[in-house]
This record gives C-alpha cells, sequence and structure tokens, in this order.
C-alpha cells in the first residue's frame, strides 16, 4: 500500500476534523496553536504532499513560489480566499479550495448579532453594566434604533447574502441589493436589485456587506459612498475588513453621516486595526468570529477533507477556486 498523503495543519483544529484527517492523510498537526510566520511554515510544507491553513496564513505571490514542487494543494479552512494569490497558485499549478456553505448559517447570526448590537447600543451597555455605571432609568436611556420593518441592503448576494436575507425577513426588514448579476427571481424572493452600490447605499437602513474581498472591493465602502447613505442608517461587516476604508467610517460614525455600525472583520486583525473604532460608542466590535460555531468549525473541517480526498484521488475538489 503507497504511503497516505502527508497534510500540514497550520492551525488546531477541532479533534473530530483531525482524527478524520488521520483516516486518509498523515497530518503534520500544531497542537498548540502557534502561528506560524512563512518561513517557518516554508520549512515545515518540505515534509508535506498539501497544505490545510486558515486565512491566518498568507501566500502571497513569493511564497508560493517558494513553496516546494512537492506541494500539491492548499486546502484552505476558510470560505475567503483573499490570502492566497490564487494566479500565483495557478501559474505553479497547485490547486487552491475553499469551504463555502458551510459557515454561512453561522456568519449570517453574527451579521444580525451586529446589526442588533449596533442599532441598540449593545456596547454601550455592557460597558454600563460591568462598570457599575447604571443609575437610573429613564425615558430617554439607551435609546437605540429599531431594525424591525426597515430596508436592509445586502452588497453582495451570495450564499451567505441569501442567509442573512431571509434572517432579515424574519424581522419584516424589506431586502435590497447589489451584486454583479441580478439574482434570478425564485433566488431573489422578491428582493428589489440595485445596479450600482450608490443606489443601494441610498435607499436602505442597513447596510450587510458580504462580498469578498478583492482588487474591485478594496475600499469600496468609502467616505464618497458612505456620504450617500442616510444619517440614522447602520453599516455591519462580516466579510473582509478590506471592502471598507476605515479613515471614512471612522469619520462618518464621528461626524454623524451614519449612526452606527457593527463589525466582526478588520483590516490589520488581530492587532493593528484602526485605533479609532476603540475610541467610539456607536460601534459594536467582534472579533472575527462570524464562522465559530461548533457546528461550523467541524463542518469547514470535514469540507476541507473531502476536498483533499478528491484532489489525491486524482478527481476535481468540489470547491477548486484556483
Ligand atoms: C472564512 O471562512 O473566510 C472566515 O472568515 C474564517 O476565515
Amino acid at each position: 500500500m503507497s504511503a497516505k498523503p502527508v497534510i500540514l495543519v497550520t492551525r488546531k483544529l477541532p479533534d473530530a476534523v483531525e482524527n478524520k484527517l488521520a483516516e486518509a492523510f498523515t497530518p503534520m498537526l500544531n497542537p498548540r496553536d502557534k502561528l506560524y510566520d512563512t518561513e517557518e511554515l516554508l520549512r515545515l510544507a518540505e515534509e508535506a504532499d498539501a497544505i490545510l491553513p486558515c486565512h491566518t496564513e498568507k501566500f502571497s505571490a513569493e511564497t508560493i513560489a517558494r513553496l516546494p514542487s512537492r506541494i500539491q494543494a492548499i486546502a484552505n479552512f476558510s470560505v475567503g480566499v483573499d490570502h492566497v494569490d490564487l494566479e500565483a497558485a495557478r501559474q505553479k499549478g497547485v490547486i487552491v479550495t475553499n469551504t463555502p456553505d458551510v459557515l454561512s448559517d453561522a456568519t449570517a447570526e453574527i451579521a444580525m448579532l451586529l446589526m442588533l448590537g449596533a442599532a441598540r447600543r449593545a456596547s454601550e451597555g455592557e460597558r454600563i453594566m460591568r462598570n457599575q455605571q447604571w443609575k437610573d432609568w429613564s425615558p430617554a436611556f439607551m435609546v437605540g434604533r429599531q431594525i424591525t420593518g426597515k430596508r436592509l441592503g445586502i452588497l453582495g448576494m451570495g450564499r451567505v447574502g441569501q442567509v442573512v436575507a431571509q434572517r432579515g425577513r424574519g424581522f419584516g426588514m424589506t431586502i435590497h441589493y447589489h451584486n454583479r448579476n441580478p439574482l434570478d427571481s425564485e433566488q431573489a424572493s422578491g428582493a428589489i436589485y440595485h445596479d450600482s452600490v450608490e443606489s443601494l447605499l441610498a435607499n436602505i437602513d442597513v447596510l450587510s456587506i458580504h462580498c469578498p474581498a478583492s482588487d474591485a472591493t478594496r475600499g469600496l465602502i468609502d467616505a464618497q459612498r458612505l456620504a450617500v447613505m442616510h444619517p440614522d442608517s447602520i453599516l455591519v461587516n462580516t466579510s473582509r475588513g478590506a471592502v471598507v476604508d476605515d479613515d471614512s467610517l471612522v469619520d462618518a460614525l464621528n461626524s454623524g453621516v451614519i449612526a452606527a455600525a457593527g463589525l466582526d472583520v478588520y483590516n490589520g486583525e488581530p492587532d493593528s486595526i484602526h485605533p479609532g473604532y476603540r475610541e467610539l460608542d456607536n460601534v459594536f466590535l467582534l472579533p472575527h468570529i462570524g464562522s465559530a460555531t461548533v457546528e461550523t468549525r467541524d463542518a469547514m473541517g470535514y469540507r476541507a477533507i473531502d476536498n483533499l480526498v478528491a484532489i489525491f484521488k486524482g478527481e476535481a475538489p468540489g470547491d477548486r477556486v484556483a
């Protein structure tokens, strides 16, 4: 029997996933969940036939060019693939896969949490409670905004965007969206299509960002576009920080161009995010936990394993992106 392919797993995965991986492969695990730098990653990759990374490992064109020729695939434990230079992978003949679908529900839950948290001033309320600053109740105390019945704008109506739309309908929200192309009427379920970002932003109360980070979307939400939004509106982002220009958003939140924001993803995360966000009361901040549920983490791992199994059988993996 030929030896099992060796898979370099860059982060600690759920035990069930690591056990399943070991059925078909020889995993090189990272039980202490150490964050490898590029040199360490490249050194460990010398022993492996494929890599199972997270978005925390960056595969620039230069890193991909230096991957040992033995590496056949980068099977990501993520739906987002902006951490991998896909063109460089194509050129080197390294297959790249992701894990779509399985995190849509979990991410949509966090999008709703951010909407509610931003609209109902959850950060301020939490802080008041934890700091023992709650001294009184009055009709004017901690008054926020309601999302029920409002217009929800989805920027990027892919898998996650469509689940968020469904959840929004549960709150009686009217769904508006902008996408490269309109959805067919069954998928759209009555959602109103806007053929430009500006048209979407001008006609909504809550914006939920679901487009991937790419050269086309980097800094898409900038000062000019924020200025189109209604002053009572709320922005939430569970996609990638790169879609938002941070200086513009911090200014907009400070000056009342928009009312509030809920963010789970950031430029420079985890430790170099825009300092302005921490100063603002009208933002509700979470640490990139959109897909962080037990169910979803397992499902992401199994999906990455399915992709690897197909690749090493010489078949087309279900989730090939390069
Ligand atoms: C994803 O899957 O892209 C999540 O953001 C975690 O990486």
